[in-house]
């Protein structure tokens, strides 16, 4: 960071990017810059631009990122600095910023925070407010940050829209005059809409071209609101909170705001999607270096009606397709039985495992397997031994009726009692049982919330999800949603991978991978290999394609594997074993897109490709030009031990055509030394 008193000025520099704010007239701190590396002598020619945390009043017109209510009715701030700190971090350009703001007349202070990490292109910003005074404020609206990009003739925007089972779907397009915002006002981010957006000016493609994004680290509801002004300018603001929510700041609090992460990229949506990548893989989740296990989740294959004894065959199955933890998903527990029953008793159902977990766990175990299971710890089934003991920790409001979904309520987790209880019943589980692994999920949003509840409910979630890790340092936690409900980096920075979708027909996947991918890294995108026909969908698919699929992720296989014949569960333990040789290329390598239908990933001298046809009849045509290889490379198929060029792959493409029944193509090829 280097910051010029005199041109008020604070320039941030990452590996490929640069950010500049500067005070401008009254002390609004403004950008000056986003975009390629400037020197501070470039950036001082920068003059301030639109507000980093506009407010209310005066001349602004736009969506405010900062609504404050004072006492007297007062709204708005007129900016005062204070001052500024900066801790350095390892190497010159990284470190924290903190600038210090205040009111003019009203005793609020207002800190904006900027933090770069060593080797990442990501700006990461928060904001905090203080309340100095002896009177209580409210606080209508406080964003983490808005995000401004250099005037262009055009703009357009990127993000993913959806519903449950249909996660992800990406979107691009024009972005319009005047105001759109994207929003969950459901209490966990959302399958809707997922809480990103990348913009461009129209002229960007997957390899070239400017691309400014942002993604905000919040699991509740939020709002980010794009701004396309009069004179054609854009930049968005986002934040914690769906409109309407007001938060009363006693003297004396604070409120701190979830990270909001912007990152350029001069290299189109794929340069954009591998920062974002690299970033979370090394700055947000907790443990990016353990391997990710493969995975056997019980839920399709046996919903509700669960014995012992069928999830010990299934974990037979399972071990001789090499998966390496299984996992036990929904009905162990309570009078669980169905939906209408036992969430919050979370204890072994005595009918179905009258010794406890102890038989499965070792059974498991003793097939090589760790064991994990599944949880939904913010809810409760009104039919439940938890409700009939406390009713009052159902969140409910007085005068209205309790919506339930799927049969359930959510406790009240923004209570410290209830959160105190969810975190001792699932460490109880964890220390008194041999489990690995915890699958959160979270089937309903969040209704009958007052005000008080929203932040506190997620920040709570946060502790005990936090506690359960730094107690049990082997835990691997899976969040989930009723599928991809609740993906973003709040989530992923206590958890190691998230299940994506319902939706796990193949072909629907790919799209939905499509559009995870754009951001959150594929090491977190759990992708389950289930029967055919899907249970879903009816579609019939090959095992190699589901297989080819589902190993572009974190691979976990979900099916009723006592259905599979068994020339498809030696086909699964050879692919199983495919994937273990290729999963380190897969997780820590670089991500191309080529194009919607085939993906790279190149990690040092090895690439692995995955190609997925429609369907066996109807072929992609194009060619698969592979990207980022060294031209003057000579590269070797694994499989077929032919030798190619890099240059020819990657302005021919792989070899093809495909043989005429397969769906799916899987290439691993090694960079090797010329002769
Ligand atoms: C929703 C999840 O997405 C499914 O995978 C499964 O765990 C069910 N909940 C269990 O009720």
């Amino acid at each position: 960071m280097i910051h010029d008193p005199q041109a008020r000025l604070w320039l941030l520099s990452t590996p490929s990017s640069g950010y500049a704010v500067r005070l401008g007239p009254g002390d609004a701190p403004c950008n000056a810059h986003w975009g390629p590396r400037l020197t501070i002598e470039q950036a001082r020619a920068l003059p301030p631009d639109r507000e980093e945390l506009p407010s209310e009043g005066g001349g602004r017109f736009g969506p405010a990122s900062l609504q404050i209510r004072y006492g007297d009715a007062v709204r708005g701030v007129e900016w005062r600095h204070l001052g500024h700190e900066h801790t350095a971090g390892p190497d010159p350009d990284t470190g924290h910023l903190a600038i210090r703001m205040a009111d003019r007349h009203y005793p609020l202070e207002i800190t904006l925070h900027y933090r770069v990490r060593p080797g990442s292109d990501a700006i990461e910003r928060w904001t905090r407010l203080r309340n100095a005074g002896a009177e209580p404020i409210t606080v209508l609206r406080c964003d983490s940050a808005a995000w401004t990009v250099p005037a262009r003739e055009d703009y357009r925007m990127t993000h993913v829209v959806g519903d449950w089972g249909r996660e992800f779907q990406l979107r691009r397009g024009p972005v319009p005059e005047a105001e759109t915002t994207l929003t969950s006002r459901r209490g966990h981010s959302g399958h809707q809409v997922n809480p990103w957006l990348m913009l461009d000016a129209g002229d960007a493609t997957e390899d070239h071209g400017d691309v400014w994004s942002a993604a905000l680290a919040w699991s509740g509801s939020w709002r980010m609101t794009l701004d396309r002004d009069q004179d054609g300018r854009a930049g968005w603001t986002g934040g914690f909170g769906h409109e309407g929510l007001t938060w009363r700041l006693g003297p004396g609090e604070e409120l701190e705001t979830p990270v909001f992460t912007g990152v350029y990229a001069p290299d189109g949506f794929g340069g954009a999607s591998r920062r974002w990548h690299d970033h979370i893989r090394r700055h947000v989740l907790p443990a990016p270096e353990r391997p990710r296990p493969v995975i056997y989740n019980s839920w399709e294959a046996t919903e509700f009606d669960i014995s012992e004894t069928q999830q010990m065959e299934l974990a037979e199955r399972a071990a001789r397709a090499g998966v390496e933890l299984f996992v036990m998903d929904d009905a162990w527990f309570g009078g669980r039985t169905s939906e209408h029953a036992g969430l919050g008793d979370w204890w072994p159902n005595p009918g179905r495992f009258p010794n406890g977990l102890t038989p499965l766990i070792d059974h498991v175990r003793g097939l090589g397997m760790r064991f994990g299971l599944w949880v939904e710890p913010e809810s409760v089934n009104p039919d439940s031994d938890l409700h009939r003991a406390h009713p009052e920790w159902v969140l409910s409001q007085p005068n209205r009726a309790r919506t339930e979904v799927r049969h359930q309520l959510l406790l009240d987790f923004s209570r410290s009692d209830v959160a105190e209880w969810a975190h001792a019943r699932l460490d109880e589980l964890l220390t008194g049982n041999d489990i690995s692994f915890l699958k959160w999920d979270m089937n309903r949003p969040v209704t009958e919330a007052g005000d008080d509840v929203w932040i506190p409910y997620i920040r709570n979630v946060y502790a005990v999800m936090d506690r359960l890790r730094a107690d049990h340092p082997d835990l691997l936690i899976e969040g989930c949603a009723a599928g991809g409900g609740r993906a973003d980096l709040g989530m992923l920075a206590r958890t190691d991978q998230i299940w994506t979708s319902d939706n796990t027909d193949a072909l629907q996947r790919v799209a939905i991978q499509h559009g995870y991918t754009h951001v959150y890294p594929a090491c977190t995108m759990g992708a389950w290999v289930t029967d055919s026909p899907n249970r879903i969908t009816g579609r019939l698919s090959p095992v190699r394609y589901r297989f080819h699929v589902a190993m572009a992720g974190a691979l976990g296989l979900g099916g009723d594997l006592r259905s599979w014949s068994e020339d498809d569960l030696a086909q699964a333990a050879d692919l199983v074993a495919l994937y273990k040789r290729i999963r380190p290329v897969v997780h820590g390598g670089d991500l191309y897109r080529l194009g919607d239908c085939a993906v790279q990933y190149t990690r040092g001298p090895e690439t692995v490709v995955f190609v997925w046809q429609p369907s066996a009849l109807r072929r992609a045509t194009a060619p698969v030009l592979l990207k980022a290889l060294d031209p003057d490379g000579l590269y070797r198929d694994e499989d077929t031990g032919a030798v190619h060029h890099g240059a020819v792959l990657m302005s021919h493409g792989l070899p093809r055509p495909l043989p005429f029944d397969a769906m799916s193509e899987l290439v691993r090829l090694t960079r090797v030394p010329r002769p």
